[in-house]
Order: C-alpha cells, then structure tokens, then sequence
C-alpha cells in the first residue's frame, strides 16, 4: 500500500491551478509479443485474473499517486480498456525501441511533473513500494538517473549492469551485444528507471541507432553516467522482476503471485492447508480463522467471514460468504450465503443463489436466482429456480422446480415450514403455503393452500393437515 507520508512528501509545485506529484509514471506496452505466440496482445494475458497491464498500472499509480502514461501499439484497443480509468495514452506507430517508445511519451507529458518513472507493462509483480524508494533514490541523486538492478541466478536475457572499478554504474549492455565476460556479469538491468524529465527529452534525440536498428533507453545510462552519479536501487525479491516474454515466463508470474496473495493472508489469519493448490484473487477478502483446504479458488469480488471451512476442490466467484459457512467440493458464482451456512459436497449455486443462516444444502443439488429462508434444508439431488423458498421448509431428495416452459421463466415461492417430499415436480409459476405438504413422487401444477397434503400426478389435496401434522 502506499506510504502515506511519502505520498505527502512528494506533493510538490502547484502547476495549472492543481497539486501534482513531483512524478509521473510511463508504462512502456507497445512491444509486440510475439514470443507468446498468441492473437491476444502480450499485456492482456491474465495473471491471477487480471490483464498483466492492470498489475503494471496499479502499482504505477501507487507509487507516483496519479494514472500513468502508457505507450501503446497502433491497434491496442484492448490494452486502452485494460488500463483502467484515468490512464493517458501515446501511439507508437512503428516499433523503433524502448528509447524511440518512450520519446512518443513526451507530448503528453511535456511540461508536467519534474521526475518521470519508466516502467514496462510485462513485470507484474514489481511492487509499487519498490517503485517508490526508486523515486526516492533519485529524488536524493544529484545525477538525472536512478534505475533498479537485481542480482540474478538466471539472467533471462536481460541487460547486464556495467561497473567502475569503484562500483559506480557506468552503462548497460544487452545481452545481444555482450562479450563473455559482460554476460559472466550477474546483476541485470530491471528495464524500470526514474529520471529529470528536463533532461530526458532531449537526450533521447540524441540516442544512438543500435546494431538491431532499434534505439536502446538503455544507452541513456551512459550518457547520465558521463554527466554525474547514476542512482541505483537493488531489488532483493528476485521474484518482483519476473517479466513475462513467454508462456513459461507466464506461469511463473502467475506462480509468485498467488505465492505472494496467499502469504499475505496467512499473516492475517487465515490457515491455507496447501498453498500451492490454493488460488486467491486480488479482490478477494477473508475473515481470521477461515481455514482453505486444498484445491480451492477464490476468485473476483469474493468474501468469506471468519470461521469459514472452504474446500477441498471448491470454487467460488463472486460470492460473498458470512461467517461459519462450510462449502465444501462445490461451485459457487455469485451466491450470498449468510451465517452458518453448510454446502456440498457437490452443490452449483448459480447467481442470485440466497442461502440465508443454517441453511443446510446437501449434495448434487443446485439453486439459481432464489432464496432459501432460514434453516431451509435441501439434502439431496434437487434444482431450485426462480424460487422463493421459506424458513424451515424441507426440500425433499430429487425435488425439482420446473422453471422453464420452454420460452419462458416462472417463479416458484414455498411457505414456511413447508415439506416438499422426495421426487416432487414443482411446475411453475407456482405457490406452495406455508406449512403444506406434496407426497412423494407428486407434480404439482396448482397452487397448494396452506396446510393441505397434495399428492399424484397431477397433485391432488388428500386432506388438511394439524398445524403440528
Ligand atoms: C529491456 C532492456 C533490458 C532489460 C529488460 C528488462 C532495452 C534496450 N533493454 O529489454 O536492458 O534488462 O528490458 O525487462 O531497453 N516496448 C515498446 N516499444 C518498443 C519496444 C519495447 O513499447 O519499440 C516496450 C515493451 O512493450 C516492454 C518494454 O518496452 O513493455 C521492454 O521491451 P522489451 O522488448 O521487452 O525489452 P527487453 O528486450 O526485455
Ligand atoms: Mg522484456
């Protein structure tokens, strides 16, 4: 999360008649991918269920505490809706290099913010905290670069850091153009760096054309290097700088990520059997002493109170759980269950599925767009459809609501304390009274008063039932 006292400190000027931050953020995004052999573009793939450029842009927006600026291809309509509210975009229209990449930044930032933070779209585990004492060390540097480094086993390609004899960074070389003894070297380029915008237009005019025919940001750390002290931050979590060029690299991200979500939670409560096997969404939230057993995903706008038991084999989207629930092997999409609410195994709720308190739903049952009122108990094999269905009521094993007509929808409500026996046909649109019973194997086409056993095929009322029947 973002230092409060940082983002303070960092207010700074007052340009056309507003507050701006003293930095502003580039994401460069308008590289082609094409190393993930794939028609959606690179950026979009999703990791742990959001587009890797909207991993990039929150943690941009955090540290410098405004949207960034994107550089994006000609056809990166995608991308634009990705990016989230707020974000600027500049077209590269030819692919001429990060440094030709983030010289088309400069119209739409030009005259703004003193310090520019140039990150890649394709690192979505970089920390905005990260980003910030990077911002810091060149607020601190009296040079006009500061970039981040990191000591790596594997260096995946990416640039190598060079070295003075005193340890100053003197410039980077890719790794296309490295002797053996600069690609023996083990500290990288992280490909993030924050720089005087006063001095970066210009220089980056001035960028040589590399042996690819590209122009290299790279090569800036060179000419900064010749006019003072380059600032660098090492990033110690090797993890934070996984970029993503393949659909390994992909798993790998999406690998530390949920490593990364799921420890988080265990420090705040929540026991997670196996990690590994356990998938949290970033908008996800549980309560202390929710314990996930093995294979569970929690995902989208999900919430699961305390004292929760949640799997094993268990998937949940969208739903939101209160406190001692248990779901246990089952699907959930956009269900609410309240308190003490006991699941599966192998239940669907479906959306709009309302389990209200001590609900009990057994297995292979399903529930869509109804309710079931306190206490309601479905055990075994039924499907409940546009159903309103009262406190205490007993759906019995195999009862099912006819919703569907074959055009349209119909509404079924069953009373409280009402009995549905085992195998019952509920045809809708139907109203079931409070405190009524249906026989075993009965499909009932007429509303049922309060009270009254039917039975049959068509139901027919038997008789009139003692409120303690
Ligand atoms: C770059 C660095 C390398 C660093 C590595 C870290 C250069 C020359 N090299 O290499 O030192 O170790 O990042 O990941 O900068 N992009 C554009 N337009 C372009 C080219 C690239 O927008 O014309 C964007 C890409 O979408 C990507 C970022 O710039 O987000 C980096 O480009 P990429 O081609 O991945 O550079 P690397 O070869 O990884
Ligand atoms: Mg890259």
């Amino acid at each position: 999360m973002v230092d409060l006292h940082s983002t303070i400190v960092a207010y700074q000027g007052f340009a056309r008649g507003e507050w701006v931050m003293d930095c502003e953020a580039v994401i460069l995004a308008a590289g082609l991918g094409t190393r993930m052999k794939s028609r959606l573009p690179k950026v979009l793939h999703p990791v742990l269920e959001r587009p890797m450029i909207w991993w990039a842009v929150q943690a941009a927006y955090q540290a410098c505490g405004a949207p960034p600026t994107l550089v994006i291809g000609p056809d990166a309509e995608g991308v634009r809706q990705a990016a989230g509210e707020g974000c600027r975009f500049a077209v590269q229209r030819e692919r001429l290099g990060t440094g030709h990449a983030l010289a088309q930044a400069e119209q739409a930032l030009h005259d703004s913010a003193p310090l520019l933070l140039v990150t890649s779209a394709d690192m979505p585990l970089l920390r905005a905290e990260t980003l910030q004492r990077l911002i810091q060390a060149q607020r601190e540097n009296d040079g006009p670069l500061s970039l981040l480094t990191a000591r790596v086993r594997r260096t995946r390609g990416f640039g190598r850091i060079l070295r003075d004899g005193q340890g100053a960074i003197v410039g980077i070389v890719e790794e296309a153009h490295a002797t053996p003894e600069q690609l023996a070297l083990d500290e990288v380029n992280v490909g993030v760096y924050c720089l005087r915008a006063d001095w970066v237009w210009p220089r980056l005019r001035q960028l040589p054309l590399s042996p690819k025919g590209e122009y290299y940001l790279t090569d800036l750390v060179a000419m900064a290097a010749a006019q003072g002290q380059v600032g660098w931050l090492m990033v110690e979590d090797e993890e934070e700088i996984i970029g993503v060029n393949t659909r390994v690299h992909l798993a790998e991200a999406e690998a530390a990520m949920r490593r990364r979500i799921n420890h988080q939670w265990m420090l705040q409560g929540v026991t997670i059997v196996d990690p590994q096997s356990t998938y949290i969404g970033p908008q996800v939230e549980l309560g202390r002493d929710t314990v996930l057993l093995p294979n569970t995903y929690l995902l989208g706008t999900t919430r699961v109170g305390a004292d929760c038991e949640i799997g094993p084999n268990t998937h949940i989207r969208d739903s939101q759980l209160g406190d001692r629930c248990q779901v246990r092997f089952s699907v959930l999409e956009g269900a609410t269950l309240e308190e003490e609410v006991d699941v599966g195994p192998f239940a669907h709720l479906r959306r709009g599925a309302h389990l209200c308190r001590g609900v009990h739903m057994g297995n292979f049952g399903e529930v869509k767009n109804s309710t079931l009122g306190p206490g309601v108990k479905m055990g075994h094999f039924s499907y409940v459809g546009d159903t309103v269905v009262g406190a205490n009521s007993n759906i019995g094993a195999g009862a099912i609501t006819c919703n569907f007509d074959g055009e349209r929808k119909h509404r079924t409500e069953i009373g409280e304390d009402a009995f549905i026996g085992s195998d019952t046909m509920l045809v809708a649109p139907l109203k079931v009274g409070r405190g009524a019973r249906t026989g075993a194997g009965s499909v009932v086409t007429r509303d049922v008063p309060p009270n009254t056993l039917v039975a049959g095929v068509p139901a027919r009322a038997i008789r009139k039932l003692d409120q303690d029947d």
